[in-house]
């Protein structure tokens, strides 16, 4: 085929509509209909009616059930932690032994790239990214679909189980933790595995620089407000003792260091820490802030704003070496048990 010239790339107006041709996989599915019209439904206008707040967005769907915008600016933040996170696991998307999956889903995927990047890896495989914001790009792979869910609610999927099903970076998102890995327990196929990659998200130093800045009182601030409301501020710990009490067995539990910044010596560290930072000072230090703080708090939009400033400042001290830690669990749901 030609390729398209950038002017007919723009619109399409002015093309032929006998030239449009019927897709026959559409044809020959008799479910497409059903499917597309679950989808438009969830598409209501409560999910597309965003809260505007203090000069950012937020999810309409279940709203205030997350204190993170999901703006563009958010957008562009989420996909630097994504860069991040795959420089960290050697650009692998996970570490689970899976082979062959016919059924995946990624659990809060924000952007989706996890899941974009996962279906292109797994082409026979039928992945479904769902998030509280339909705020994913609309081209992606033909094996993967976005659903607008609360992951907090029951589940519709016993009935339809996975072979796989992902999380990453669910801290300050979950109010009841243990509860949505119970209900993966009941979601994933016998023989399944489940993965969940997550923070603890609280700051330390090695040599005690981070005593006395201002991130320790950022940090300790904003937690304490995402307590208040009731949010699972630090699962990374937690997660291989709520995987076994789920039922899942074979639970593997890798640990990796986060810098912040570029103090490391190794480039591979230094690497991550760039990112960290990146992301961070682009907007992190606000979007994570904003509505924790104005809504549990009380505290004004300039409050924030000046913590955040002295935070990112802190953190731009070459003296200070931060660094957090993040888990990846994964486990496997035995055979023969319920
Ligand atoms: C910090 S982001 C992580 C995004 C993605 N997993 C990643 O690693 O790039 C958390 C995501 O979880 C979504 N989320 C939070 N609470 C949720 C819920 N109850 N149900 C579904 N999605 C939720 C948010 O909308 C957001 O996109």
């Amino acid at each position: 085929m030609a390729e398209m010239s950038s002017q007919e790339r723009s619109d399409n107006a002015g093309r032929d509509p006998a030239n449009v041709e019927v897709d026959p996989s559409y044809e020959n599915d008799s479910s497409y209909g059903d499917e597309l019209s679950s989808y438009t439904a969830s598409l209501t206008s409560s999910v597309l009616e965003y809260r505007h707040e203090n000069g950012r967005r937020y999810h309409g769907y279940h709203d205030g059930s997350y204190l993170l915008p999901n703006d563009e600016t958010e957008n562009d933040r989420l996909d630097m932690l994504h860069e991040m996170f795959l420089t960290m696991l050697w650009r692998r998307l996970y570490l689970a032994p899976i082979t062959k999956p016919q059924r995946v889903i990624d659990l809060g995927t924000g952007t989706g790239l996890w899941a974009i990047d996962f279906a292109d890896l797994h082409p026979q495989a039928e992945v479904i990214g769902c998030d509280l914001s339909p705020t994913q790009p609309a081209l992606v792979p033909p094996n993967l679909k976005f659903v607008v869910d609360d992951i907090e609610s029951d589940w519709a999927y016993e009935d339809n189980p996975f072979d796989f099903i992902h999380a990453r970076f669910l801290a300050l998102s979950i109010r009841n933790y243990e509860e949505l890995i119970k209900q993966c327990y009941r979601s994933v196929k016998p023989g399944g595995w489940v993965e969940f990659q997550d923070w603890d998200p609280n700051p330390f130093s090695e040599d005690d620089s981070l005593k006395g800045t201002c991130l320790e009182k950022y940090y300790r601030e904003v937690y304490g407000a995402f307590e208040m409301a009731g949010y699972e501020v630090c699962p990374g710990p937690k997660l291989e003792e709520w995987f076994k009490r789920a039922g899942f067995v074979d639970v593997q539990v890798k640990k990796f260091w986060v810098p912040y910044g570029v103090w490391p010596k190794e480039r591979y560290f230094k690497k991550i820490g760039a990112w960290n930072q990146a992301q961070a000072e682009a907007s992190g230090f606000e979007a994570v802030a904003l509505a924790a703080l104005t809504r549990h708090k009380n505290w004004t939009k300039e409050e924030v704003t000046i913590l955040a400033s002295q935070a990112r400042s802190d953190g731009r001290d070459h003296r200070v070496h931060m660094m957090f830690t993040f888990y990846v669990v994964y486990g496997r749901r035995p055979e023969n048990r319920r």
